[in-house]
């Protein structure tokens, strides 16, 4: 049998748009407060973009930073996958647009859609076909411009999120270093508590549709909460068991950040120390695909983790998806 080396990550990168969304500037829009914003869901401020703005020129910048970091040029790139559910357009994939910002010629690009649990979905896609070794060099994006669809007038909703994108590069490992375990599931069943109807073939951008803001975010944040919880804490646990690993070794959890009440109930039922996990939904509000990638290029960069590090990363989003993995940097 051939030793088929494990993919390993070899760089990461984040961008955020420089404009920042305090609490009190949303005061000013919607029936809200900083109080119940922070105490709720965490989060303090989140960067927006500008109107219009192209998630391809945020996602070109973080991947820029993950290619460098690797120690790579773009031509090294052979395969490029997006995750996002805000893509520039509807087609061709946001990820073509990429490939050509960054003139990574030699690469396959295309998109992937599992709302906030995409980025590790693309980890998996992308280590599935680094093993078979049809490609050497993977960059896997995460990213969206979430503002782009909210409803402004919706308290419920257009406090919670933040735009981003977060990259990072694969190759093969020499050493005991790589992607260890990953598992993506999902439930259709649920996808009524958190979507967005419009811009589908079944809703056309009529005039009605435009007035009843078919394009914007609806949730059921209770709903959604609780089953993120739920689930998230699952989904660890089935990539430990699948490593033969207990919570105690990892040295780092990045869960997706869109409540700090969701990731300390999470903390608590995955039995995690405060050192052992990561927060940065106070400055980033939540993201959507980018908040894990945004988190794994911070933690690194910070020296929370290093090289030799284990780290869990799990996430949940619409459809219901829900996604976890074990990395060791
Ligand atoms: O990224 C995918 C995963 N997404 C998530 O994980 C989000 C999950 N959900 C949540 O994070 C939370 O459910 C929210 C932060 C969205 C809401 O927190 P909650 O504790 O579930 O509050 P709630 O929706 O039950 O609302 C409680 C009250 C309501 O008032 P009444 O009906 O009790 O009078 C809301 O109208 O808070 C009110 N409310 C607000 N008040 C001030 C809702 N939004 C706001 C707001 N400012 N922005």
């Amino acid at each position: 049998m051939t030793n088929i080396p494990q993919t390993m990550i070899l760089g990461t990168g984040r961008a955020v748009p420089e404009k920042i969304l305090t609490n009190a500037d949303l005061e000013k829009i919607v029936d809200t407060n900083d109080q119940w914003i922070v105490e709720r869901s965490g989060i303090r401020e989140r960067h927006v973009a500008e109107k219009g703005a192209p998630l391809s020129e945020l996602a070109a910048e973080a991947a820029r930073k993950a290619i460098e970091d690797a120690g790579l040029e773009a031509k090294d790139i052979d395969l490029i996958i997006l995750a996002t559910v805000t893509g520039d357009m509807k087609f061709p994939a946001t990820a073509c647009f990429i490939q050509e910002l960054l003139g990574a010629k030699n690469a396959a690009a295309f998109d992937i859609a599992a709302a906030c649990s995409g980025f590790i979905y693309g980890l998996q896609i992308a280590d599935s076909m680094m093993r078979n070794q049809t490609y050497r060099h993977a960059l896997v994006i995460g990213g969206d411009i979430l503002t782009s669809i909210v409803d402004w007038e919706d308290r419920n909703t257009c406090v919670l999120f933040g735009d981003g994108a977060g990259a990072v590069v694969l190759g093969p490992s020499q050493d005991d270093r790589g992607i260890i375990s990953t598992y993506i599931g999902s439930d259709g069943g649920y996808s009524k508590l958190l979507y967005n109807a419009g811009c589908g073939c079944i809703n056309m951008p009529t005039e009605e549709n435009i007035k009843e803001k078919i394009h914007t975010v609806r949730m059921e944040g209770k709903e959604v909460f609780r089953h993120a919880v739920v689930a998230m804490s699952k989904a660890m646990k089935k990539v430990l068991k699948q490593a033969d690993m207990t919570s105690d070794q990892l040295d780092l959890v990045i869960s997706h950040q869109a409540n700090l009440r969701i990731i300390e109930a999470l903390a608590k039922r995955l039995k995690l120390n405060s050192e052992q996990t990561y927060v940065n939904v106070d400055r980033f509000g939540n993201t959507s695909a980018a908040s894990i990638p945004i988190a794994l290029d911070e933690a690194r960069r910070n020296g929370v983790i290093q090289s030799g590090s284990t780290i869990g990363l799990v996430a949940f989003g619409g459809g219901f998806t829900w996604a976890s993995g074990i990395i060791r940097l």
